[in-house]
């Protein structure tokens, strides 16, 4: 996706800062004339396979805080749909399925997990091709985000999070001040998941996620934007870690 105009847009290509780990992982901010600690959110977003998994995980890791990826909770809910059976066009049917859903967000080895009315997600049933075709029209109905979004909110309101989506910055966490917005060419992006065996049409969910009504795919205007096409992974991860200290004033 392009940056909409004023966006700054930045090339980290040479960028390179030392890699430490993070003392504190809180803000500290005032609150009612008392000090106290708000958990660290770190927001991630871009289109589908831009590399903002990978970076939010090793920033996630670098920070000891934990990784969250919210686009395998649409996923979990969008598996849900097709295992009962339900078309996911059929958006009354999928949200009366939502409104008897029960999400369970827990956490394994610094990594967020989910598990949709008890069954445990795995990565098998997540990346599933069916999975891939139906998983923006659902994430498109409006009381599915809204409910997302509030488990999303709960959960990063009692650890710190590095969590990528595609309207982290946007919409959940609008206040955080570490916002990333990870990009790469459509080509590029279309041949990371085909190096990873990934049967997933890329243009079309470009397509849905960014024209949608619902919190659509945009570029926070606070957002750093990073065009991952010609850096390597290390190269994008020294560079958002390096933008979360300067904001730090480490
Ligand atoms: O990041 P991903 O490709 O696994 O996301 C799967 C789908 O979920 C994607 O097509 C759009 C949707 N999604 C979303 O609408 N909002 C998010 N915060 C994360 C994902």
């Amino acid at each position: 996706m392009a940056p909409g105009p004023g966006k700054r847009f930045l090339k980290f290509s040479g960028l390179r800062s030392p890699r430490k780990s993070f003392a504190s992982v809180s803000g500290t901010v005032h609150d009612g004339g008392e000090m106290s600690q708000s958990p660290l959110i770190i927001a991630i977003d871009g289109p589908a396979a831009s590399g903002k998994s990978t970076v939010a995980k090793r920033v996630a890791a670098a920070l000891g805080i934990v990784f969250v990826n919210s686009g395998a909770m649409y996923r979990a809910f969008t598996w849900w749909v097709l295992q009962n059976g339900i078309d996911p066009g059929d958006t009354s049917a999928v949200r009366d399925l939502l409104a008897r859903t029960e999400f369970a967000c827990g956490e394994e080895d610094g990594i967020g997990t989910i598990a949709v009315a008890g069954v445990p997600m795995t990565r098998h049933e997540l990346a599933a091709s069916d999975v891939n075709a139906a998983v923006s029209p659902i994430a498109a109905i409006p009381e599915v985000r809204e409910r997302l979004v509030s488990e999303q909110r709960r959960y990063a309101s009692a650890r710190g999070v590095a969590m990528e989506g595609r309207d982290i910055g946007s919409v959940v966490f609008p206040e955080t001040p570490h916002k990333f917005y990870i990009d790469a060419s459509p080509e590029v992006r279309e041949a990371r998941r085909r190096a990873e065996g990934i049967e997933d049409s890329i243009a079309k969910r470009d397509r849905i996620d960014s024209s949608r009504k619902a919190s659509p795919l945009v570029v926070s205007g606070d957002a750093l934007i990073v065009d991952s096409s010609d850096l390597s992974a290390d190269e994008v991860v020294d560079a958002v870690l390096a933008a979360i200290r300067e904001k730090m004033g480490d």
